[in-house]
């Protein structure tokens, strides 16, 4: 079971163990917060809508969408990540949804995005993929990740409510041919619903070159239907892959939320994301920017800072530069899905950005 219980972590001495060092030396004053953590990693969400609607994500109807003079512009956006990357230390962004491949023009906002400097990834299902990858490496993309729960596609239509496992099977392999690579493969294991394939998914990852990850699910569905017994925990997935082979510990990759493991005498490595069982709060160097301009210092923030409004008041760079800092400055330790006084934010992971 799991090693560390559900606490909210130690965030300084954590930092301390996870933190390389201070920022670039003679670049921008880093990101931090009271806890000593540096945030160098912003996540963006373009867009809140969907092209699934899987089960432990949001109900068969999807959700109200946000209508779309709430939505950042691309120049908002831009210039938000100029500022980020320029002004506070922000070295890698990850463009999420919602299902970011549906943004009109993401070609051009991406190479946009991409001149501000940062490394970029991607984090999608996959649909359309096939599509856009050319397009996308070519404007300056570093890297995609794809989810994908399940290799059947009777299953995946359950799950996901849509029949599009082949075209997700088509984006990963032009996504690998584009070299948006490495390419990885995001799981989430439901008890009942996929737990009986988690060898089958690192198996196919191994053999057409991709990277496998397994997340533990969170309570962050608009229904508000997570279960925690329906949860498959770090501690169950490393023992269902150590049952067929033998998991050497690979660390972590900087402070990437993802603990791997490798398949001993192969080049395989798995990650799993234990964000419930074993919170890497302490280490945590993220911010997000939801698709309609509102900075959130956590996933589980139950606050968000208006930078859409500042944008729209005019506001000049020092002074959206300041309320970044000053939202950081707000963060807590940690999440406490754990424990009783736990709160759920009140948007779900579909609007917020994985
Ligand atoms: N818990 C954990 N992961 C989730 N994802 C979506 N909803 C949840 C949840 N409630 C995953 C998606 C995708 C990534 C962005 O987050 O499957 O891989
Ligand atoms: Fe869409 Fe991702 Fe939610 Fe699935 S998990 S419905 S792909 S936003």
């Amino acid at each position: 079971m799991a090693r560390r219980t559900e606490h909210q972590g130690t965030p300084q001495r954590d930092a301390a163990r996870h933190h390389g060092g201070p920022a670039r030396p003679g670049g921008p004053e880093p990101l931090t917060d009271r806890f000593g953590r540096i945030h160098t990693d912003l996540r963006v969400s373009l867009t809140d809508r969907c092209n699934l609607r899987c089960t432990y994500c949001m109900p068969a109807e999807g959700l109200d969408w946000l209508p779309r003079a709430e939505v950042l512009t691309d120049e908002e956006l831009v210039r938000l990540v100029r500022i980020a990357v320029h002004r506070l230390g922000i070295r890698t962004v990850r463009l999420t949804g919602g299902e970011p491949l549906l943004r009109r023009g993401l070609p051009g906002l991406t190479a946009a995005l991409a001149a501000a400097g940062p490394e970029l990834s991607l984090t999608t299902n996959g649909i359309g993929l096939a599509r856009t990858a050319a397009d996308l490496k070519a404007a300056g993309l570093h890297r995609v990740n794809v989810s994908l729960d399940t290799l059947r596609a009777d299953r995946y239509a359950a799950l996901t409510r849509r029949d599009r496992l082949a075209d997700v099977l088509d984006g990963l392999a032009t996504a690998r041919a584009a070299g948006l690579t490495p390419v990885k493969v995001n799981a989430v294991p439901v008890r009942g619903v996929n737990d009986d394939e988690l060898c089958d998914l690192v198996a196919f990852a191994a053999e057409h070159g991709y990277r496998m990850r397994f997340i533990e699910s969170m309570p962050l569905d608009a229904q508000g239907a997570w279960e925690r017994d329906r949860m498959i925990t770090a501690a169950e997935i490393l023992d269902t892959l150590g049952r067929r082979w033998d998991l050497v510990p690979a660390g972590r990759e900087g402070n990437a939320p993802a603990e791997d493991w490798r398949i001993a005498g192969t080049d395989t490595v798995v990650g799993v994301i234990a964000s419930v069982t074993r919170p890497f709060c302490g280490g945590c160097d993220r911010v997000r920017l939801t698709a309609d301009g509102q900075l959130r210092t956590c996933l589980f923030a139950t606050e968000e800072s208006d930078l859409r409004a500042l944008l729209r008041s005019g506001a000049d760079d020092d002074r959206i530069e300041a309320a970044w800092r000053t939202a950081l400055a707000g963060k807590g330790p940690g999440h406490a899905i754990g424990s009783a006084d736990f709160v759920r934010p009140d948007r779900p992971m579909s609007a917020i950005g994985g």
